[in-house]
């Protein structure tokens, strides 16, 4: 059952890389601490479907589906406690992406930021402006729209560049409740300001895009090479040193408590040497992910074991995925040919194209009725009966009990070019619709 009266966190993360101490501080960590507050439940997903779209090498998202799901679940996420699949175990994630996309204006997604900045790039470069531009890119926001209204989500963690595909997606959800009645949560953005932003090797954002990024689980001694890599100026030992600018400082305050901030703060005042502002830089770094690391790898070394833990995810995701497409589907009109329909106005339309029983009285005083096709051809014509109410008790055993062929002599006669089996098949239409 969905509880009422919680509030639904859902994030989702691609699977193309390797976890970064970017990735780590800036989404990792502040995702595991929320999702232990109380009367929230949290969706944590690999986004292995959103891979597709980036990434055409099968076993760069293998690997990365590993590295992600093993670095959540060593940084404390607990998978009991969450909602913790990979989104491809959901295959009604791609079919909701269908029933979406079909809400979808076709000019929404042209404006897409992703969309319209591969399709700008294409301009500037004096190229057809789709060069190299996948319908999947294209298509991009509607698949992100399926992961949040599939699970009903309030609130979604992202960054900055997110934000326009949540508002998509909220009004994805709006025009499909507007047509077919209110099936979706409207999801909203959350962003949080106050979650540091990572500079890289180079001082900008660290990211893998501008291979920057120090991987969160690489061997301590790579980490060590990498952080002695980092930009720094030229200022020597002994002179006074900036905080503002530099990238080392900004990473160490991402790990320190505000204690130990203020200490190096005052170390670059008195002139700390570039080499050991480093040196506490790698200690600091690695007394958080040192007891990280041994479950990372436990995990990492044991495929089957993670696997075991995703399906265990899927399976509860499953359980709210599958019962709620099945009402989306019959809310568009994907429906059992014998299924009334929710709205009254559907069954009624439905009715008459269903065969149906007219019962009426003849001129001789006697009561019959006829059993007519869905186009209202005669099939059966009854015998006399002495009162309606004979007349009706013998439709309601044909309604009840398909009778042998060889009965409907006793009832009446059939039509011409009407055979017993005709009317049994007819008698099942009719006792399926009820
Ligand atoms: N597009 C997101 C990103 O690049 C990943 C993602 C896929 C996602 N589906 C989502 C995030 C649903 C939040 C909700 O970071």
């Amino acid at each position: 059952m969905i509880k009422t009266g919680v509030t639904r966190f859902l994030t989702g993360i691609t699977t193309t890389g390797t976890p970064h101490l970017g990735n780590y501080v800036g989404a990792i960590r502040p995702a595991v601490q929320a999702s232990r507050r109380a009367g929230t439940e949290n969706f944590y997903f690999l986004a292995d479907y959103h891979a597709l779209i980036k990434c055409d090498e099968p076993s760069r998202i293998q690997r990365s589906t590993m590295e992600i799901a093993a670095c959540w679940i060593a940084a404390g996420l607990d998978p009991q406690q969450v909602f913790f699949y990979r989104q491809s175990d959901i295959p009604g994630v791609a079919e909701l992406t269908w029933l979406l996309t079909c809400v979808t204006g076709k000019g929404v997604l042209n404006r897409a930021h992703a969309y319209k900045a591969a399709v700008d790039k294409n301009a500037a470069a004096g190229s057809d402006p789709d060069t190299g531009v996948s319908a999947g890119l294209f298509m991009y926001p509607v698949l992100m729209a399926a992961d949040i209204l599939m699970f009903k989500a309030h609130k979604i963690p992202v960054g900055h560049d997110q934000v326009q595909h949540i508002e998509m997606a909220r009004d994805m959800a709006q025009s499909f409740n507007h047509l077919y009645g209110e099936h979706f949560v409207l999801p909203e953005a959350a962003v949080d300001e106050s979650v540091a932003m990572l500079p890289g090797l180079d001082g900008r954002k660290m990211s893998k895009s501008y291979d920057n990024i120090i991987a969160l689980f690489a061997p301590p001694e790579q980490i060590r090479k990498q952080i002695a890599g980092i930009v720094t100026d030229s200022r020597a030992p002994g002179e006074p040193k900036e905080v503002e600018g530099s990238a080392l400082f900004q990473i160490y305050r991402a790990f320190a408590s505000p204690e130990e901030t203020a200490a190096l703060r005052q170390a670059y005042a008195d002139g700390i040497g570039w080499g050991d502002a480093k040196q506490l830089l790698f200690e600091r770094i690695d007394r958080e992910v040192a007891p990280m690391r041994a479950r990372y790898r436990s995990l990492v070394d044991d495929p089957a074991e993670l696997e075991r833990i995703l399906q265990a995810g899927a399976q509860k995701a499953r359980a709210r995925a599958t019962p709620f497409l099945a009402q989306l589907r019959q809310a568009v009109g994907l429906r059992k040919l014998s299924d009334p329909g929710a709205s009254p106005a559907l069954a009624k339309a439905l009715r008459t194209e269903l065969p149906s029983f007219k019962q009426y009285r003849e001129t001789d005083g006697k009561f019959y009725f006829k059993l007519v096709d869905a186009r209202g051809k005669l099939m059966l014509q009854s015998a006399p009966f002495d009162s309606a109410r004979a007349a009706g008790q013998t439709i309601a055993g044909l309604r009840q009990s398909s009778p042998p062929p060889g009965d409907f002599v006793a009832i009446g006669t059939l039509a011409p070019g009407v055979a017993a089996a005709d009317v049994v098949t007819a008698l099942q239409t009719l006792a399926d619709a009820d």
